[in-house]
């Protein structure tokens, strides 16, 4: 039975097996009707979420399956100081997979551990989203035709950005790919990204402040919100929070085949004048999202019956 806690597990050839797979069910959703009858999925929700859990929960009724979950803490026994490993013990006995978003980091590690059904990390605190990362490189992929040779800007909260490091992670097994990091000094990745993915892997990168000093170079531009939400200091999130605000004005500088993508929810760091540039294709992420959860969905149950 397989989990996906991280986009490393699935390899180059299953992430591109599942990415053919999400691109069909995207053309031809109808003969996916019903591949889920009867099937359930629990969405556990200890963090807000408008895309993840909604989308899953889509996927899901687009298969002929079912929901049931839970979209905040406090409406859970958690609140009575049941642990992630009991509950994720007690719905392996009420559904068929489940996805769940922690605050805590390896949250859904401790729930595939004690769990009987297929575990999807939908969030871990600042550490890894991999469904995200699956719905960024369809679209990377299907704007550009290969996920190889390639420059891509990664702007904003690279600290506390879970989409960063995860996408990170997926990208560098592919051919040619650079990665242009721009954040302020508080915000850069952290170490383990740094040190552990990009540099013992020889992988190509520099890491720069200024937006405008880049932005001509990339053939994809990936703007990310600063999470206030992980910040110890309010003082401190207001002083990053607009530190980047891309607008059509500075949209000008870069390539005519340049385009823009953000996992959402944003908030000043792009602006609306943006939206209607051929270039935004973050509302196509989101679209993605959705046939990237079948796909998911799919090849976790699967997985089930292949034991
Ligand atoms: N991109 C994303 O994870 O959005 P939500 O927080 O709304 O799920």
């Amino acid at each position: 039975m397989k989990h996906l806690l991280s986009p490393l597990d699935f390899t180059v050839e299953e992430t591109e097996k599942l990415l053919d797979l999400a691109h069909d069910i995207k053309v031809s959703s109808d003969k996916y009707a019903h591949s889920c009858d009867g099937k359930k999925i629990a969405t556990l929700f200890y963090e807000p979420s408008t895309r993840t859990r909604l989308s899953f929960e889509s996927a899901m009724m687009n298969m002929g399956g079912s929901t049931l979950g839970f979209s905040e803490a406090s409406s859970s026994s958690a609140t009575k100081g049941e642990t992630v490993a009991d509950t994720i013990r007690v719905v392996s006995s009420y559904a068929d997979i489940c996805a769940i978003r922690h605050p805590k980091e390896g949250a859904p590690r401790v729930a595939a551990d004690y769990s009987s059904i297929p575990i999807v990390n939908a969030g871990d605190g600042g550490h890894e989203h991999p469904t995200q990362t699956l719905a960024d490189i369809m679209t990377i992929r299907e704007l550009r035709g290969s996920l190889s040779n390639f420059t891509i800007g990664l702007c904003g909260d690279l600290k506390f950005g879970r989409t960063v490091h995860s996408l990170i992670h997926a990208l560098i097994r592919y051919e040619n790919v650079k990665f242009v990091l721009i954040s302020p000094r508080e915000l850069r990745v952290p170490d383990y990204v740094r040190d552990d993915l990009l540099i013992d892997n020889n992988i190509d990168f520099e890491e720069v402040e200024k937006l405008e000093d880049v932005i001509s170079d990339l053939d994809i531009l990936y703007m990310t919100r600063v999470q206030k939400e992980r910040f110890f200091s309010e003082d401190e999130y207001i002083r990053m929070k607009d530190y980047y605000i891309l607008n059509k004005e500075k949209l000008g500088a870069a390539k005519s085949n340049m385009y823009v993508l953000h996992p959402l929810p944003r908030n000043n760091e792009i602006a609306a004048d943006v939206d209607n540039d051929e270039r935004a294709k973050y509302f196509e992420q989101v679209n993605n999202a959705v046939f990237i959860r079948q796909a998911v969905i799919l090849t976790l149950l699967d997985s089930v019956n292949a034991k």
